[in-house]
């Protein structure tokens, strides 16, 4: 694939898929995430099975932290020298409360966690990407970001009770994608969403513990795999792709 990619919420789920399928496919990868020792197991996992040319770094940062968008960035740079030319907006958190019950202190705390984490690092990354791309290799330059969103986020599709804040936060990545794929379409760089329904992951089993799925992180990396490789998704950019569950 020769690419270059981030993967963010890479120590587990959809993002340590992600980042083993990209591998695997001749990508360098660097993920990130919060728990030093999850990293350290998807590094060292994805190490086996990467082939032609792939290779992983981890780095264990808070990327709600200030300031953590830049340095992850330098670390891509230090690790694999070339431009990050894939980046996947993948790490997210959930909340699940129902609204009308919840303090207004409630909501306003936890909604500063969830944007800082789901739409803030998004923005400031995807920022620090096409900044960095465009001055690297001119205008014109392949490049691609797939931003995790959820069905929830897409609108008209069903909604489940004590979401709202998450919900939120899902339909404003998409409103996100839409607005970055016109900014970056002259400037060589495709924007996607990919919004899944359930998929077997922590996040999941957290929220809806009761909830059975079939379908796995390895099916949602097969998609963000074929966004981030330009000749499979040459000309697509913009869009969201639903991943629909068995539910
Ligand atoms: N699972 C589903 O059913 C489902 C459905 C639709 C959409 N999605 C979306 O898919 C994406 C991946 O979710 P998942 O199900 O794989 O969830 P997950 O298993 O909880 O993984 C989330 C990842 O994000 C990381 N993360 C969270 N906060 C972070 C922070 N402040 N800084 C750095 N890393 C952080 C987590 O690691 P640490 O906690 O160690 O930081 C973890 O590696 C999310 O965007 C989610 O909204 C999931």
């Amino acid at each position: 694939m020769g690419a270059t990619a981030i993967v963010t919420g890479g120590g587990r789920g959809i993002g340590a898929a992600s980042a083993e399928r990209l591998a695997s496919l001749g990508a360098q990868v660097v993920i990130v995430s919060r728990t030093e020792a999850e990293v350290r197991a998807t590094v060292e996992a994805v190490r086996k099975t990467a082939r032609d040319g792939g290779a992983i770094e981890g780095f264990a940062l808070d990327l709600s932290a200030p300031d953590s968008t830049r340095r992850l960035f330098d670390f891509a740079l230090e690790k694999f020298r070339g431009p990050v030319t894939v980046l996947v907006n993948n790490a997210a958190i959930g909340y699940v409360t129902p609204f009308a019950e919840s303090t207004r202190e409630d909501i306003l705390r936890e909604w500063r966690k969830i944007q800082a984490i789901n739409i803030e690092t998004p923005l400031l990354l995807s920022h620090e990407f096409m900044r960095r791309l465009v001055k690297a290799e001119g205008p014109s330059r392949p490049g691609t970001i797939i931003n995790i969103s959820s069905l929830g986020g897409v609108t008209g599709t069903e909604k489940f009770p004590g979401l709202a804040l998450y919900v939120t936060s899902k339909a404003a990545i998409i409103g996100m994608t839409e607005a970055l794929a016109v900014e970056g379409k002259p400037l060589g760089i495709r924007v996607n969403a990919v919004a899944p329904g359930a998929v077997d992951t922590e996040m999941l089993r957290k929220a809806a513990p009761h909830l059975r799925t079939e379908t796995t992180p390895a099916d949602v990396a097969r998609v963000i795999s074929a966004l981030a490789d330009s000749r499979a998704s040459s000309g697509v950019t913009g869009t969201v792709i639903e991943i629909h569950s068995n539910l």
